[in-house]
């Protein structure tokens, strides 16, 4: 089955690391966020993936064939218009009897998702939610959806569409998304896949949820270094490191060199990452950086970055150079 991968986004809520890397390109757990969802994707039976790419989109395309052997199709949406219009720009790569599957590109799911790819009708879906009113979010009768809203200004639903939507027949969401571009129907400013599914139930689609108990947001630094905490929970170090502590679950990668330093829990550090000196814990070290006398917690560290000092809690991007007296 196809997936489509919208992934055009510039990731402003992750700068500066987002400066020089598409978001799902960034590290969490030891593999950047869009390789978590297409091993979970291959692993359910997706063998085709339409992949929208815009802002840094050669450098998403370039690793996705390097490391995927699935048919790939990268569409480039030029101007962010919003997520329908994202996945209006592969209506020529769609047929529209079959079914589809989309998934957003950071969104990181721990879900049964060949039952899922199974259903008989439509499903999306939903998480409940404290605070569902920067959501998309669904009204049920329990079981089928009457109607959904986008970001709602008063409390109509906890049940929240966190970036899974599964359509029995691809071409019903087509003919929707093609009548809000037709009507220039906008919400907040852009063209809203949940404006779009709305449509379709209006139209008679049936659709129904299913429960995304593992649903790992990485959209901003707090809750990257969450997911990162979350996905290590089982991950040892695989060597040992001379005079070192390693508190367990971390990700160490094996190009990674380490003196003198306790590192974790929580903590990634990236291929060719040179750590000397320090305590390191609940964080993401990039590839090549260089880390030394200091103590870091809850902190990212991008690529080829170098910090040197004492105890500081961070948030610094790709070549960065901080001295910390
Ligand atoms: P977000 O709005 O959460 O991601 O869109 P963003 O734009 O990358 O991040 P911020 O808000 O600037 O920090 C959710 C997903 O939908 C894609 C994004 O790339 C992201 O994967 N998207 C959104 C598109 O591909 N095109 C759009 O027009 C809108």
């Amino acid at each position: 089955m196809k997936a489509i991968i919208p992934v055009a986004g510039v990731g402003t809520r992750l700068r500066p690391h987002t400066f020089s890397h598409p978001k799902v390109l960034l590290n969490v757990a030891g593999k950047p966020i869009i390789g978590h969802i297409m091993d979970k994707l291959i692993a359910s039976g997706i063998d085709e993936a339409i992949v929208i790419v815009g802002y840094l989109g050669d450098m998403v395309e370039k690793w996705l064939r390097a490391h995927y052997s699935i048919k790939f199709t990268f569409v480039t949406q030029t101007e962010l218009l919003g997520l329908a219009h994202a996945i209006w720009m592969c209506k020529p790569y769609i047929i529209k009897d079959e079914p589809l599957f989309i998934i957003l590109g950071d969104t990181i799911f721990d879900v049964d998702l060949e039952s899922v790819l199974k259903s008989p009708v439509s499903t999306l879906g939903v998480k409940e939610v404290e605070d569902p009113r920067r959501f998309g979010v669904a009204v049920t009768d329990g079981e089928k959806i009457l109607k959904l809203v986008e970001k709602p200004d008063t409390p109509v639903s906890n049940l929240a569409i966190v970036g899974l939507y599964f359509l029995q027949r691809a071409g019903s969401l087509f003919a929707s998304i093609d009548h809000l571009i037709d009507n220039g129907i906008r919400t907040k400013g852009e063209y809203q896949l949940t404006d779009a599914l709305q449509f379709m139930i209006e139209g008679g689609e049936p659709f129904t949820t299913f429960p995304v108990h593992g649903w790992y947001d990485c959209g901003k630094p707090e809750t990257l270094l969450a997911t990162n905490e979350i996905l290590l929970k089982n991950n040892v170090a695989t060597k040992t490191f001379p005079g070192c502590i390693i508190n367990d679950p971390v990700f160490i990668a094996d190009s990674a060199v380490l003196e003198n330093a306790i590192i974790g829990p929580y903590t990634t550090i990236g291929e060719q990452a040179v750590i000397t000196n320090v305590i390191i814990r609940n964080s993401i070290i990039g590839y090549n950086a260089r880390v030394a006398h200091i103590m870091l917690d809850h902190s990212i560290v991008g690529n080829n970055a170098f910090i040197t000092g004492s105890s500081q809690e961070i948030n610094i991007g790709d070549y960065s150079e901080i001295r910390v007296g």
